[in-house]
């Protein structure tokens, strides 16, 4: 039987109903009712599970210099490409929400990094989207070692709190938020009431027993996480799961984190026994082979360094308006980068087709890229091949000047480990305090012409 505990709140303007309607009739505003369950609504805590108010607490402001700072405690994941994500490791108490396409892996990641914590520590991993054989089955896959970890297949959320409640893990990861369901309100799972309550409640129990929790959220159509907007306010770190479903690579990326950087990303490999991870990830993204239209940018996601194959193929257009298109790299981008080398080079490129791609679907959106595009496109052009072992690194300018890039002594280190030994780089970017490169030639540069004659050693 269904109780009717619940109320329908206009987020507009706060009126509150009984029933659905489809339009507020205190505000006249259409689809604003979304369903909140009635101890919600009061500000009472429900569930006596859950009970912030045990001691009183004296209300008061501090000087923040007399606050003292405690430690953040990290609980690793057991895979270091995901602590990198997370910012070395779960905090215990924090909630992350794991979003990605369907099928990309996100269960999988999960499963692994339970059984790898479980070794140490006590998890529960609750399944609410497959049954427990389906679990398990993949786990026998993944051939997970023979550790503390503990299953529980359960969409209800009373029960899943519950258990949590009695277990008393130091990790829980909920697969996923949208299976999850509240008995109390009456909309459907994955609605948007039903997931702003599941993660709240869950939320509270985390803060209140120190769990470190992952929770998994689907995606939209378009990409974005489903769910309410709140659901990545509520939770403390968001992170995205994506790779193409016909390549092998998985990238981790952070959208949101409370506790470290936001730009960090970690590359895993699906293999058929699980995700493995891949510390070196250039090898990925370079083709190891040099031709015309192939030159080696080198792009940075957080404190890591990655040198990546921008491909380009130009070719006389039988079309009124020529073909751009470009993947990994933003055709906005390109378009550009075509205007200045028309302008500034003579090239007549609004005659040809060009097509542009980055290795292994990596998405590039530094402009520190500019001009290791650039380069592949004129050599495509003139159909001649840039030497082997040169990196190219510099914004463009519409002027056709090149900018100095950030974190430019990191790229060069990278390029040097991976046996590069050319580096085209914009004039001004404060080499001559880097005396760590030994086997690299910097060739400086402050314009594109400069750029491309000392790189392609063409003439145009
Ligand atoms: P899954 O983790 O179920 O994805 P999600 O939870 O994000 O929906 O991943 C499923 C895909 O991964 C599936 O297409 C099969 C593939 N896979 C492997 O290639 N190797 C493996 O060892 C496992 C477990 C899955
Ligand atoms: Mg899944």
């Amino acid at each position: 039987m269904v109780r009717t505990t619940s109320f329908f709140v206009c987020q507009s303007c706060g009126a509150q109903t009984k029933k659905f309607f489809g339009r507020c009739s205190s505000c006249g505003d259409w689809n604003s009712l979304i369903e909140q369950s009635a101890q919600s609504i009061d500000g009472r805590l429900r569930r006596n599970s859950v009970d912030f108010d045990q001691e009183p607490r004296s209300i008061k402001s501090m000087p923040m210099a007399s606050l003292k700072e405690n430690p953040l405690l990290r609980l690793g994941s057991g895979y270091q490409e995901f602590d990198r994500v997370l910012g070395s490791g779960l905090v215990p108490g924090s909630l992350v929400l794991l979003g990605g396409d369907p099928g990309i892996g996100k269960s999988t990641l999960l499963l692994q990094s339970a059984t790898a914590m479980a070794i140490s520590r006590s998890v529960l991993y609750v399944s609410a989207e497959e049954s427990a054989q389906q679990v398990k089955l993949r786990w026998n896959r993944l051939k997970g070692a023979e550790t503390n970890l503990h299953l529980l297949a359960e969409t209800d959320l009373e029960n899943v709190l519950k258990e949590l409640e009695s277990l008393r893990p130091e990790v829980a990861i909920v697969d996923s938020i949208q299976a999850l369901h509240d008995a109390e309100l009456s909309s459907a799972p994955g609605s948007v009431a039903q997931v702003r309550e599941c993660a709240a409640a869950l939320q509270r129990l985390a803060k209140k027993l120190s769990i470190a929790m992952i929770l998994v959220g689907h995606v939209t159509k378009e990409g974005l996480l489903a769910g309410p907007k709140v659901l990545e306010h509520l939770v403390d770190a968001v992170l995205t799961f994506e790779g193409d479903r016909f390549a092998s690579h998985r990238l981790l990326r952070a959208v949101k984190n409370r506790f470290g950087a936001t730009n960090e990303l970690g590359v895993f490999e699906m293999q058929g026994r699980g995700l493995s991870e891949v510390i070196n990830p250039s090898k990925l993204f370079l083709s190891g082979t040099s031709a015309a239209g192939i030159a080696t940018i080198v792009a940075c996601e957080g404190t890591r360094a990655l040198l990546v194959d921008v491909q380009a193929l130009v070719s006389s257009t039988s079309y009124p308006s020529p073909r751009r298109t470009a993947t990994g790299v933003g055709t906005n981008r390109l378009h550009q980068i075509l205007a200045v080398l028309e302008k500034h080079m003579g090239f007549p490129l609004s005659r040809y087709d060009c097509y542009l791609a980055v290795a292994g679907g990596l998405e590039v959106e530094e402009p520190a890229s500019d001009l290791g595009i650039a380069a592949a496109i004129v050599s495509s052009f003139k159909d001649v091949s840039l030497p082997k072992g040169t990196v190219l690194i510099g914004e463009l300018g519409l002027g056709g000047q090149l900018r100095p890039v950030g974190q430019i002594s990191q790229r060069l280190q990278e390029a040097e480990r991976l046996g590069f030994n050319r580096a085209v780089v914009p004039r001004g970017s404060g080499l001559e305090s880097i005396g760590f490169l030994k086997s690299i030639e910097l060739i400086q540069v402050v314009n594109i012409n400069e750029a491309i004659i000392m790189s392609l050693e063409v003439d145009k």
